[in-house]
């Protein structure tokens, strides 16, 4: 036997194209591709793939690429709901013991948000359940971190941002830029947040459907925490009514960011959370 040849087919091409990348020019392109084309040589021996399996596959790709256009991303949709997305965000944004886990931001989250006093509403058209947010931003010693930047956002009544539409709301409808007092508190005064469908009209949605899988995410807001000294955090606060809470299409759910809406007054909800943020350690960096 000769021991300098690998033995099987897999094997001999990912080494063929190892070698063949000796003097590339970009070393981490290099060393990531020959990577690649290892697992996936290895996948293709493993699973028998033949010819109809590889055309279905790249009429599945060429199929993404043309539902996607500079609005759209199915590129995009497609980690999303493979759940890459939600693995690179966990990977990069590792968070001590603790501290409120960091999750996707999403594509709806807008810088320019309108700035509001503590206790001012977020929903401009008034059109929803009032909801009572109290939030604590804390630092993992419990101490309450004060001047925080606090942004929010969220879908309306009908699952919609008002990013999305923009002729349906008003401008800035459901976002807002709050502030933490001294004591790490701050008051959010909104409607309570609807589930919605991520876009499935495109091949993402078919091999959704195909697989049994449902578009619905479970009703949510969205956060992102800023404050000197620490990690920006962005995260969700999910609503433990939902049911479509255990299959989250984006990865999103995390037991310690499932919240429960309580009644009170007419109509209305209320709700208290405390966001724990992690310090800034040197070198590190986050969005
Ligand atoms: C969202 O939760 O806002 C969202 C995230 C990814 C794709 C679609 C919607
Ligand atoms: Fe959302």
């Amino acid at each position: 036997m000769n021991v300098g040849i690998p033995q099987t087919p897999s094997r001999r091409i990912a080494k063929q194209f190892e070698d063949r990348l000796r003097s590339a020019p970009d070393r981490h392109l290099a060393a990531r591709m020959s990577r690649l084309v290892s697992a996936i040589a290895k996948l293709v021996e493993e699973e028998r793939v033949d010819r109809a399996d590889l055309r279905a596959l790249i009429r599945f790709a060429t199929e993404v690429g043309h539902a996607s256009d500079a609005r759209r991303s199915e590129w995009v949709l497609l980690a999303d709901t493979l759940g890459i997305t939600s693995l690179v965000e966990q990977q990069v944004t590792r968070r001590p013991p603790g501290a409120t886990p960091n999750t996707i931001a999403g594509p709806f989250y807008r810088t320019e948000a309108p700035a509001r006093r503590d206790g001012e509403s977020i929903s401009i058209d008034g059109i929803g359940e009032p909801l009572v947010l109290t939030l604590q931003i804390s630092d993992l010693d419990g101490d309450p971190v004060a001047d925080a930047l606090i942004e929010v956002w969220q879908a309306n009544a009908d699952g919609v941002y008002e990013n999305q539409a923009p002729d349906l709301q008003p401008d800035g409808n459901l976002r807002g830029r709050f502030r933490s007092g001294d004591d790490g508190r701050v008051i959010v005064r909104t409607v309570r947040p609807k589930g919605y469908a991520i876009p499935s009209d495109g091949p993402v949605g078919e091999l959704m459907k195909r697989l049994g899988l449902s578009p619905n995410r479970p009703a949510h807001l969205h956060f992102r925490i800023s404050a000197a000294g620490f990690e920006t955090l962005t995260t969700h606060l999910f609503d433990s009514e939902d049911p479509a809470l255990d299959a989250d299409p984006l990865f999103a759910v995390d037991p310690a960011l499932v919240i429960r809406f309580d009644p009170c007054g007419a109509g209305g909800y209320e709700t208290s959370h405390r966001f724990i943020l992690a310090r800034a350690h040197p070198g590190y960096e986050d969005t």
